[in-house]
């Protein structure tokens, strides 16, 4: 079994789907949920599944430095780390200590549209396809090397949400795919 830590900041719809598959389950133990807003919903998410969670509020520390150590501390040996909606950019240190296992999922056909309110930049852009990318983090926001995409045609008779919501439907599922691979040693 890999040891895996899973980062969240928000609603916590990946975090729900990489800890409800059976077959992440099979692979792997979700040692911890990091999650540095006390607020969040993925919080909840993650004691309803009797997962450990570390939750802090950045503006309690004097830097990045800081809560990072602590991070560091609490999340002990893992084999990986899947960033979902984790909203902080980790620093090179943080990068160093985990080199070649933290890995992320952003909602755009990477390396277009890097940052925040990617989809309905796509959206308003009129782009044919909208997608999402799986990669391995470095310390570019959005960089690093991609582990994989899946996309649609976007039909622009729906709504901005209804949008968002095929991306979301596509993130989880290629998540849970992506993540097994790595797991299995196949990526
Ligand atoms: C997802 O769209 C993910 O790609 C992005 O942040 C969002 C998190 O959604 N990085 P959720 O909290 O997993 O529901």
């Amino acid at each position: 079994m890999k040891k895996i830590g899973i980062f969240a900041s928000g609603t916590g719809t990946n975090f729900e789907a990489l800890a409800s598959s059976d077959e992440i389950k099979s692979l792997a133990d979700i040692k911890i949920m990091v999650c540095d807003n006390p607020g969040a919903r993925v919080i909840k998410r993650a004691e309803d599944k009797n997962i450990e969670c570390f939750v802090f509020n950045p503006k309690e520390y004097e830097n990045k430095a800081a809560y990072e150590k602590e991070i560091l501390e609490k999340i002990k040996e893992l084999d990986y780390i899947f960033l979902a909606g984790y909203m902080r950019i980790l620093s090179k240190d943080f990068l160093e200590a985990y080199k070649g296992k933290v890995i992320n999922i952003h909602p755009s056909l990477l390396p277009k549209y890097k940052g925040i309110e990617s989809i309905k930049r796509a959206y308003e852009a009129k782009e044919e396809y909208i997608g999402v990318t799986i990669h391995y983090v470095n310390e570019e926001i959005d960089g690093g090397e991609i582990l994989a995409q899946d996309k649609f045609k976007v039909d622009y008779s729906k709504s901005l949400d209804e949008i968002e919501s095929q991306v979301h439907d596509i993130e989880h599922r290629l998540y849970i795919k992506t993540a097994a691979e790595i797991l299995k040693g196949e990526k």
